[in-house]
């Protein structure tokens, strides 16, 4: 089937966030890709234009600087660009004690990871609710079911993006879009070494593939899924710390992040 509709993905540049512009480009969707590293963008873009036979469209945009979005959502709309689905994919973690992190880093953290994802959200929702049709994913973790000492503030940004998301799910209701938060677990990407958790016992007790990670949320969006929690190991962990008390939780977390 070929999808007559205009796909912006943030963090497009590689992992999670690349293959689900490949998942899109695969329905003939046009894409918008976006990120900081132009090289990995072009590369992409080429190949998807021979995929999809669709317009790509490379926009590099640094989601952390203060005005990121809105340069991006003005690049867009001098090219006459509206999407029909926003993949609120770009975000990093950092591991460390919350008091000895270097506070500009927490802050680039929150603006990708919440302000960004949010400003974004919010600009284009309105023209997608006017042609009823399209949506968001947005993309949180496992980390959002519950807090994560040594990575406080990743784990605390991820919870936002998961309530927000299944608030907003609840409001596009009846208007013909949908809203998905996919919350991924350990997955094989340049994540864990951006955070500097290679070595932590959550990587060391395996990974899914991007490319599974990305199959399932698109699959999951295109049946109107509220959350998908792609993999067994993730599924079942995300159920179980809803029955636990929150101090073994906290136990818990601590030591994977270790
Ligand atoms: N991998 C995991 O284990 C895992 C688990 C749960 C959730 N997630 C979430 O999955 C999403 C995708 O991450 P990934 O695993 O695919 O890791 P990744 O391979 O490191 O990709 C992260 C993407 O975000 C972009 N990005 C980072 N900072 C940015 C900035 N300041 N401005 C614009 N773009 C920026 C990066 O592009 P540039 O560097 O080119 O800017 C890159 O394309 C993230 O939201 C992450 O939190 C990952």
């Amino acid at each position: 089937m070929q999808r007559d509709e205009t796909v912006l993905v943030t963090g497009a540049s590689s992992g999670i966030g690349r293959e689900l512009a490949r998942c899109f480009a695969a329905e003939g969707c046009r894409l918008v890709l976006t990120a900081r590293r132009q090289a990995e963008l072009d590369a992409l873009a080429s190949e998807l234009r021979t995929r999809s036979g669709h317009d790509v469209t490379v926009i590099t945009a640094d989601l952390a600087a203060p005005d990121g979005a809105r340069a991006l959502l003005s690049s867009m709309h001098e090219q006459g660009l509206s999407p029909d689905v926003l993949v609120n994919n770009a975000g990093f973690g950092d591991r460390g004690a919350f008091a000895d992190m270097l506070p500009a880093r927490i802050e680039a953290m929150l603006a990708v990871n919440v302000t960004a994802l949010t400003v974004l959200a919010r600009a284009l929702l309105p023209a997608m609710r006017e042609r009823r049709r399209g949506g968001l994913i947005n993309v949180a973790s496992t980390a959002a079911f519950q807090p994560g000492p040594w990575m406080a503030t990743y784990y605390a940004s991820k919870a936002y993006v998961l309530s927000l998301s299944e608030a907003l799910h609840f409001e596009c209701k009846g208007a013909g879009i949908t809203v998905t938060c996919l919350c991924p677990g350990a997955t094989a990407t340049g994540f864990a070494a951006e955070a500097g958790m290679q070595g932590s016992l959550l990587f060391r007790l395996g990974t899914m593939d991007a490319a599974d990670v990305a199959c399932a949320a698109h699959r999951g969006f295109r049946r109107g899924r509220a959350i998908v929690v792609p993999g067994w190991r993730n599924k079942l962990g995300a159920q179980s710390v809803r029955v636990s008390p929150r101090a073994v939780v906290r136990k818990l977390v601590a030591r994977l992040q270790r």
